[in-house]
């Protein structure tokens, strides 16, 4: 088998190996069950283990309030952006939006099919480089929620202070930066977050909400769409992604083994300095977030000279370090440093930078 690269996708990314090998074990007999981790009834015994386990896990790990709901769904950060709308607007009402990228852009055009989604802040003139701070953006007195991204996953930038809404109910998307960076879950009424980058695969949604979202979720939705159905059968009303489930479980349980999420913070801190040291210390590079904004999770970057960027790529492929390129939208090189993408990752792509700067600039 060829050695495992390393691995800078945006997601589904790389995934701490030990968490791998454990999947590797459960595969063919789920915790001693008899029963293949795939194979198994969302029903019994042992799958319940593994749902309850993930829960108190994730309610420790990011300091959930004990009155917050945590449910695993399915559908992907995308369906929350209708979701949370659905669930939280009556008629008529509505929602303010800070538009910090793609991601941010897909939400808001989600929630104006359900009531008046409005962006009260949008960087798209300026290329996705930054984040509003405080007191660029005014809240509508009569807005019921505002919504935020708290990483532009495509773009790299990152909020590093909790956004001002004026009093209102804040709604996250944390797909691209939970359990990676600090997070008050109190300040919050609802975050939600694709598992594929920080969390295990693709195919579960944690969704985190606070009594506030669950008494506003109206009645009558569609049955799927409904948080409160999902909370009354603790988020197995229906087939969940059981395998998804088990990974995400272990993911948490690789958090708590290597000092939580304050362990988790620190290193992904040491791995964006170490990346953005290389990225300042020469002009042959061209960082794309603005300095206060930039992401420690996506590193994004264009070679001054942009000719030599399929070189770059090309040559980093050949040197074993994959899923560098930049989103289609934003082009360059992204560096994708989630919780599961070692220091030694990041150490080897800044060697190749070096000497690829040597032999081309
Ligand atoms: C910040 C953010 N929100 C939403 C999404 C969409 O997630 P999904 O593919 O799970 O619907 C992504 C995917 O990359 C993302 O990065």
């Amino acid at each position: 088998m060829p050695e495992r690269i390393h691995n800078f996708g945006a997601g589904p990314a790389v995934l701490p190996l030990s968490v791998v090998q454990a999947v590797g074990d459960a595969l063919p007999n789920l915790m001693d069950s008899g029963f293949g981790l795939c194979e198994i009834s969302h029903r019994s015994g042992t799958f319940q283990s593994v749902v309850d386990s993930a829960m108190e896990r994730v309610r420790r790990v990011l300091s959930v309030p004990d009155d917050y709901t945590v449910l695993f769904l399915q559908g992907g950060a995308s369906l929350q952006f209708y979701m949370t709308a659905l669930n939280i607007l009556k008629d008529g009402e509505k929602a303010d939006y800070l538009v910090t990228g793609g991601w941010a852009k897909k939400a808001l055009k989600e929630a104006g099919r359900v009531g008046d989604a409005t962006a009260i802040w949008d960087d798209s003139e300026n290329g996705f480089k930054s984040v509003p701070a405080n007191g660029d953006y005014t809240v509508r007195e009569d807005a019921v929620y505002v919504h935020y991204t708290s990483n532009n996953t495509l773009y790299g930038t990152q909020y590093h202070h909790l956004p001002d809404s004026g009093g209102k109910p804040l709604i996250l998307d944390a797909s691209s930066d939970i359990a990676g960076v600090p997070i008050d879950v109190s300040a919050h009424e609802i975050i939600y977050a694709g598992a594929q980058k920080n969390l295990g695969p693709s195919g579960v949604t944690l969704v985190i909400l606070s009594p506030w979202a669950m008494e506003r979720c109206g009645a009558d939705l569609p049955t799927m769409l409904d948080y409160n159905v999902h909370a009354s059968k603790g988020s197995l009303f229906n087939t969940p992604n059981t395998f998804g489930i088990f990974v995400l479980d272990q993911v948490f349980k690789w958090l708590e083994d290597n000092g939580g999420l304050e362990g988790s913070i620190a290193r992904n801190r040491a791995k964006a300095n170490l990346l953005y040291q290389e990225l300042d210390r020469s002009n042959f590079w061209a960082p794309h977030a603005e300095m206060d904004s930039r992401s420690v999770m996506n590193v994004t970057w264009r070679l001054s000279n942009p000719d030599l960027e399929p070189v770059f790529l090309e040559e980093a492929e050949s040197a074993g370090l994959g899923g560098l390129k930049g989103h289609r939208s934003v082009g360059g090189i992204r560096a994708s440093l989630y919780n599961g993408c070692p220091l030694e990752s990041v150490i080897a792509l800044v060697a190749f930078m070096q000497d690829f700067e040597s032999r081309h600039a």
